[in-house]
């Protein structure tokens, strides 16, 4: 009686596959990145990211309302600020009238049941390309999670549901939820990006927000001395957990596919959601090899993103999210 077990009877069709299969990708798995601009009409396709756009208000409202037909129910904000209006201050962040703050409004209004988070960081408004204040070639902590947390309170007022901070600043998640607490604001979430690593994969993304960081003297040039070390794992865990403690609602682990460790080690360690990034460099590498017919796209987008909700992730914020649910619908 040889083998008592056959493990290939469960894989025999698609309908038994089907039946016993663990991971199974839906609608409600997904945040959508949009980038935003000032303008009328724009859809300005971003160079390095095939098919995905710059938006307009305008066009940013018809987005909004697609995305809900399709079952996506939350985007993920962040803009794309004119230079005339970047400083090192991150002033134009706090502008009630500011592109972000519109932004907000314009998805809400378009589709009031949208869960709408907004990118909270300095980059896109900073004249040097950093997620903070920047001082004789250093990024500043403590001022800088001082413009965190208005800036949060900004996006609330306007009507963002969550403010996911991208910056990786010690102590902001906690300077953010005093400061909502304090203004009322207790049922604004936050979205911790929290391992949130050095990674050369944010290429494309910097591209589309013209917000890497400038070649200058005296100015770093990487994002080094706050993001993490790719080599660690135990400061992931770390850096998590403190997050937690000072109040972040969700947590977030990124970039995706290089880091499912992580997600796995963060799912079992914690007890509130996880949610992965799949960046910009992981959209464009398989945009890249689809496009010279070396990979098929929709089979390998759909392989990296049930690998990412089966390493732990309750939520996946990808520039695949349309693609994929049109697919999986
Ligand atoms: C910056 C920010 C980055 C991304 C999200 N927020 C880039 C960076 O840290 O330089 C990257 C997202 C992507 O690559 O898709 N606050």
């Amino acid at each position: 009686m040889y083998p008592l077990r056959r493990n290939r009877r469960l894989r025999t069709n698609e309908s038994i596959r089907s039946l016993v299969r663990e991971t199974i990708i839906n609608p409600n798995d997904f945040i959508v990145p949009l980038f935003v601009v000032d303008g009328k009409g724009v859809k300005e396709e971003i160079a390095s990211m095939p098919n995905y756009y710059r938006l307009s208000l305008d066009m940013l409202q018809k987005e909004a309302k697609e995305l809900w037909k399709l079952g996506l129910k939350s985007v993920l904000l962040f803009v794309k600020v004119d230079d005339k209006l970047k400083d090192n201050s991150g002033k134009e962040a706090l502008n009630p009238d500011g592109l972000m703050q519109r932004a907000i409004k314009t998805v809400k209004n378009a589709v009031p049941e949208m869960i709408v988070m907004t990118d909270v960081a300095m980059d896109p408004y900073s004249s040097f390309g950093h997620d903070g204040i920047v001082s004789e070639g250093k990024i500043l902590n403590d001022d800088t999670n001082a413009v965190l947390a208005e800036m949060s309170l900004s996006h609330a007022k306007a009507g963002a549901d969550v403010v996911a901070p991208s910056d990786m600043m010690d102590g902001r998640i906690f300077e953010i939820r005093t400061l909502l607490e304090d203004e009322g604001f207790c049922n604004t979430a936050i979205m911790s990006y929290s391992a949130k690593y050095a990674s050369a994969f944010y290429g494309p993304f910097r591209d589309a927000l013209d917000s890497a960081p400038v070649d200058k003297k005296d100015i770093p040039k990487d994002k080094k001395t706050y993001q993490m070390d790719y080599a660690n794992r135990e400061e992931a865990i770390r850096e998590t957990l403190m997050d937690i403690d000072e109040g972040a609602d969700i947590v977030m682990v990124k970039p995706g596919l290089c880091y499912l460790d992580i997600v796995r080690e963060i799912k079992d360690t914690v007890n509130v959601p996880v949610a992965v990034y799949q960046v910009s460099g992981e959209y464009a590498m398989i945009k890249a090899a689809a496009e010279k017919g070396w990979l098929d796209h929709d089979a390998v987008m759909l392989e990296q993103i049930t690998a990412i909700k089966r390493a732990g992730a309750s939520l996946i914020a990808s520039y695949f999210a349309k693609d994929v649910v049109k697919l999986i619908n």
